[in-house]
């Protein structure tokens, strides 16, 4: 009956080409693991954590001073959960570049979405836990842009926060989330999503020209096992190596009267916050991400000419045409962001007009304006078919999104100001 039960999730043979190292990366069997790591370390932070303003950050300190093994322990659940975001965007770029969304993986693909909103929220929730002051401004931050959803945006804004400022009923929400509410979620989504797998045929592989599928076939155990095992084994070993090297940061305690400079949201969050810098709120938080989720929810649905799936990068062209991508999308997000820094802003420059149109309309469509170059180019120069274009979109709007955050991780300084890193350190 066990033996049914976990077979529903694992097949008996499997595609020896699905074994290779470079058609996944083993990126979900990784991201699996470290989901295992994160609900046993959490389980015993748990014993001694206390999700009270006053206590809590003392809590933390008596886990990292006084605890056997705290220190340890909380050092490897932050490892494990920052290690969580990195593999999980990894593994949804694996998917989108071999074409693994296509149906019938389609309904797993949106399970997937889900999981990535779950793995953030998570990392986002854990974040505030330790009540200092760079967890207790950076969600200040985040939680404050709520604001500018329309209608729903203030309601949405004391619903996290639990009132109107980041307070004890706010440690209160995160903490029931973190240790409750997305675990739950978490429990559910995960076995669907295995389940999908299994029930699209294991992972997406291309099509067998001479259709003898049988002669590719072998034996899950030991062939697949053995590869998980040893991947998941060098993933534990380095973040065991990380955890005793290099430790979780504690800054000091929350202080609600005192926002260090620059306030800087989690670095996740940062390409979001960075769009805040050059554009109106409204569409650096509602109109944008509902975009880029739009985009990423219909990409299943949209009639492809050719089937690539389980190659990748599509083709010789496709892989021409995303680099182009890239390269477009690296230039001129770098300008964006450097000439924003030096001109002044289009409402001092327009007065009277409304900040919506000024900071938010005019720059839209200098940015529609932009991406229509963008596409034109990409059209004339590669003549890419449909999935092509699909990809070299992707390609561009993820690369805008990663210089963004990269930016604002390690190139915006006091007052946000753009800064070298190295002038940072010094
Ligand atoms: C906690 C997060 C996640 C875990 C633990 C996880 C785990 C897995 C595993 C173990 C597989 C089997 C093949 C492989 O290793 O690549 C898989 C496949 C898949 N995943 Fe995920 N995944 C997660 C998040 C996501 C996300 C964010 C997406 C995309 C939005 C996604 C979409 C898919 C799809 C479409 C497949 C089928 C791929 C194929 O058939 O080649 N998953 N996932």
């Amino acid at each position: 009956m066990n033996k049914s039960l976990i077979l529903h999730f694992r097949p008996k043979m499997v595609d020896a080409r699905a074994l290779r190292f470079s058609m996944t990366f083993g990126l979900g069997g990784m991201a699996l693991v470290l989901v295992f790591i994160l609900f046993f370390t959490g389980l015993l932070l748990k014993f001694y954590y206390l999700p009270f303003p006053e206590k809590a950050h003392d809590s933390i300190l008596y886990i990292r001073n006084s605890v056997l093994f705290g220190a340890f322990i909380r050092n490897i659940h932050f490892w494990s959960a920052n290690f969580l975001i990195v593999i999980t965007f990894l593994h949804f770029l694996r998917v989108f570049f071999t074409s693994a969304f296509h149906q019938p993986r389609g309904v797993n693909w949106i399970i997937g979405l889900g999981l990535l909103i779950i793995v953030l929220s998570f990392n986002f929730t854990g974040y505030l836990l330790p009540w200092d002051q760079l967890s207790f401004w950076a969600v200040t931050i985040c939680t404050g842009m709520l604001e500018y959803i329309p209608l729903t945006g203030k309601w949405l804004q004391s619903m996290t926060r639990g009132g109107l400022e980041v307070g004890a009923p706010t440690l209160s929400i995160f903490f029931a989330a973190h240790t409750a509410l997305l675990p739950g979620a978490m429990i559910i989504l995960l076995p669907f999503h295995f389940w999908r797998v299994r029930k699209a045929g294991g992972i997406a592989l291309s099509e067998i020209i001479d259709g003898d599928k049988e002669k590719y076939r072998v034996k899950a155990i030991p062939y697949l096992l053995l590869r998980e095992v040893v991947t998941a084994l060098v993933l534990i070993a380095l973040i065991l190596i990380l955890s005793i090297i290099f430790d979780a940061p504690t800054g000091d305690k929350a202080n609600p009267g005192l926002s260090p400079n620059p306030s800087k949201a989690p670095w996740y969050f940062m390409g979001f916050q960075e769009i805040l810098l050059h554009i109106h709120p409204f569409f650096a938080v509602c109109i944008i991400p509902v975009i880029i989720l739009i985009f990423l929810l219909v990409l299943p649905f949209i009639k492809y000419v050719s089937n690539s799936k389980g190659v990748w990068f599509i083709s010789g062209r496709g892989k021409k045409s995303a680099f182009f991508s890239f390269i477009l999308a690296l230039v001129l997000s770098i300008i964006v962001v450097i000439t924003d820094e030096f001109i002044p802003d289009f409402s001092a420059m327009l007065p009277g007009i409304p900040m919506l149109v000024s900071n938010g309309l005019i720059p839209c469509f200098i940015m529609a304006l932009a991406f229509a170059i963008f596409y034109f180019l990409l059209n004339k120069i590669y003549r890419p078919d449909r999935n092509e274009n699909v990809q070299a979109v992707f390609v561009f709007i993820f690369s805008v999104f990663i210089t963004f955050m990269i930016t604002g991780i390690w190139f915006r300084g006091s007052s946000m100001k753009l800064v070298w890193p190295w002038l940072l350190a010094g």
